[in-house]
């Protein structure tokens, strides 16, 4: 059986496939099975950070291959506690736990924030969510998600989550109460349609979660690790969270989570309470150490010069409709529907995705502009046609 027919009949069918098998690649030009090439718009969902197959990535995740692949949380982990030291040096924030993926994260966040507010009120475990949100699979974080289309079959859920409506002041204070304990946001709304959460509806939820004991956890799995142009968006919206979630682009391609916590949750997890077989693995952690030293200001401006070029060429295609977005996470709303879009600049020879009914760009932060070049001459061609 070849690719396609394996994974057929052997994998679970939970995945709608486009028809590729991606092999190999370099940087942001990917190859399939039979040798074709593809610009690559979308990293892997955001993921491969310095794009494929990157050199540097690649000699700090062998260096420590060439030592050990893996200790357990049992004893000290050195690339484990440098990598806490960099993240905690770069935000503010205090201290790091350590897991494998963003539902991973985001678990960690919520038990972080409901022991926070158990510990000062037993009633205190409410978190507040935004509709057309997406925080992961898990049970518990499925229940976090404020999207409708994601929840049938699976309930009963966890308990303790409202969702209120993006951008709605008045309905956050409505759900104001003494049981909350946090509020949990993503500052751009990634998989419900690459949505930016706007200015002033983000100062409220500052000003109530600075002004009172309830935490703003900020879940940038998605947002993260440069893809905003900042370390992570928060940093540059004038938002100081508790919590911060992250995921996705942190190891560049090897699974990773983090969740940064800030002064107030920094000692809220205590011994046995929580705890992750692979958090911190050597291995990712070297790969993610690279990355983040690699996302100094000079690297992080460049994504920012990128993402306006990238936004305003595409506001010049005829057929589009709007952009939105922040750095190198752009929503493309287009005349022409986003699925055909996606499947016609696969057959072309460019690798996008879609968000709700946008076409949504996620390139590699190192994509080279004869790549962003090639890729949206292929863009252009096809919602023009
Ligand atoms: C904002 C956000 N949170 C959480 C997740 C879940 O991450 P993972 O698939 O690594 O569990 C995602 C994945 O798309 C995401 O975009």
């Amino acid at each position: 059986m070849n690719t396609k027919e394996l994974d057929k009949t052997y994998v679970a069918g939970t995945y709608a496939r486009f028809d590729a098998v991606i092999n190999s690649g370099k940087g942001s030009t990917l190859y399939d099975e039979d040798g074709k090439e593809y610009i690559d718009f979308g990293s892997g969902i955001a993921v491969n950070t310095f794009g494929a197959s990157d050199d540097v990535w690649k000699q700090a995740i062998i260096r420590q291959l060439d030592k050990i692949q893996h200790t357990s949380n049992l004893y000290y982990n050195e690339n484990g506690a440098i990598l806490a030291e960099m993240l905690c040096k770069r935000t503010g924030m205090k201290k790091v736990f350590f897991s494998n993926s963003g539902a991973e994260a985001n678990e960690c966040a919520i038990k972080a924030a409901r022991k926070y507010g158990t510990d000062i009120n037993p009633e205190k475990n409410v978190i507040i969510t935004l509709e057309n949100s997406f925080h992961g699979r898990t049970i518990t974080t499925l229940s976090a998600t404020g999207q409708e289309v994601f929840h049938k079959n699976f309930t009963p859920f966890t308990e303790g989550f409202l969702h209120v409506p993006a951008n709605d002041c008045d309905a956050l204070f409505g759900a104001i109460s003494d049981k909350t304990a946090a509020i949990m946001i993503e500052t751009v709304q990634g998989e419900g349609g690459v949505n930016v959460l706007g200015e002033e509806f983000l100062a409220a939820i500052e000003k109530i979660t600075t002004e009172n004991d309830i935490l703003l956890i900020v879940d940038e799995v998605q947002t993260g690790n440069g893809r905003s142009g900042a370390l992570y968006s928060y940093m540059k919206l004038g938002l100081t969270p508790d919590i911060v979630s992250t995921a996705k682009g942190l190891a560049g391609g090897l699974p990773m989570g983090a969740t940064l916590l800030g002064e107030r949750v920094q000692d809220t997890l205590t011994a046995g309470t929580h705890g992750s077989t692979f958090g911190a693995n050597p291995v990712c952690a070297a790969a993610a150490i690279s990355n983040i030293e690699r996302l100094d200001d000079e690297f992080l401006a460049e994504v920012t010069k990128k993402s306006e070029y990238l936004k305003a060429e595409l506001t010049k295609i005829n057929g589009v409709k709007s952009v939105s977005g922040m750095g190198l996470m752009l929503g493309v709303e287009t005349e022409k529907p986003a699925a055909d879009i996606v499947k016609e600049c696969l057959k072309k020879g460019l690798l996008v995705l879609t968000a709700k009914t946008k076409v949504r760009l996620l390139p590699a932060l190192n994509i080279t502009n004869e790549e962003l070049e090639k890729g949206l001459k292929i863009l252009k061609e096809v919602i023009e046609k």
